[in-house]
């Protein structure tokens, strides 16, 4: 009886053991595969996305969304990043904090409020960095800067914020030179929080009109590989739950540090 109980049981382990290593090759497979296809020229659509909008957290978001989704999606991102500064006993009034597709300026304010010695918004679009100029200018410890993340370079830094970016990074060249660009920038003891959806597969989450992919989600086997290969370990993964009755953008943060695994 208890030898037969034995072998149930090795039985079923050794099921969920080849059931497994199925997905993830699955997986591996899929990744392999570019089902991207053709992709969102970065630069047009940013500028488009952002011309003629008022520069809102709304806007930044999605078209038509109300102010208490926005808030909420924040809200859980900022305890997030709070609660990630906190135990690593981040030093703000002494750190250059970069934010990387700063959009309304969301994350420059929240840096701004927590005391941080220096901040640097980045951004693709023409318009958030003429508008955030403006509004900032008369705080000397922000600047802003149009840039492509993921062609050039990033000033170095003790933080790097990223929210809602990288998943928009679709190509898997420009993926990995962002990442790069971002591991390099980093003090030693520096640390990147970015968000995106970690999940077991990459694909790509959505097209725009035209049918060319503008998001892209990737598994954390996937984030991990690109940043190993840029020079960097991905510490962790803090999950943000989204409520039910309120479903925001995909935001888990990725802790990223320079340094290998
Ligand atoms: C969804 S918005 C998020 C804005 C902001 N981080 C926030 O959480 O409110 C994405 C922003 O990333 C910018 N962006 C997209 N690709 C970029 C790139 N390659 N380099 C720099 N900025 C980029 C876009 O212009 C846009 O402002």
């Amino acid at each position: 009886m208890i030898k037969k109980m034995r072998l149930q049981r090795l039985a079923h382990w050794l099921y969920i053991r080849a059931r497994w290593l199925y997905i993830t090759r699955i997986g591996r497979w899929l990744e392999g595969l570019n089902l991207t296809g053709e992709t969102v020229e970065a630069n047009k659509y940013w500028n488009d996305w952002y011309s003629g909008t008022n520069l809102t957290d709304n806007e930044t978001i999605e078209t038509g969304v109300d102010n208490l989704y926005t808030r909420v999606h924040y809200a859980g991102i900022e305890e997030a990043l709070a609660q990630i500064l906190r135990e690593r006993k981040v030093n703000l009034p002494e750190s250059h904090v970069v934010d990387i597709g700063t959009g309304a300026g969301h994350w420059i304010q929240f840096f701004d409020d927590l005391g941080a010695s220096r901040i640097t918004g980045l951004d693709i679009a023409k318009e958030p960095i003429k508008q955030l100029s403006e509004q900032h200018a008369h705080n000397s410890r922000i600047q802003f800067k149009q840039c492509d993340v993921a062609v050039n370079e990033i000033p170095d830094a003790d933080i790097i914020v990223g929210v809602g970016v990288m998943f928009h990074i679709v190509d898997e060249k420009r993926f990995q030179q962002a990442v790069e660009n971002i591991i390099k920038s980093l003090e030693p003891d520096g640390v990147a929080l970015l968000t995106g959806s970690v999940g077991w597969f990459s694909y790509v989450a959505i097209r725009d009109d035209d049918g060319s992919a503008m998001k892209r989600r990737r598994s954390k086997r996937h984030w991990r590989r690109v940043i190993n290969k840029a020079g960097g370990k991905l510490h962790k993964v803090r999950r943000v739950k989204s409520p039910k009755s309120v479903v925001t953008p995909a935001s888990n943060v990725l802790v990223i540090q320079p340094g290998r695994d």
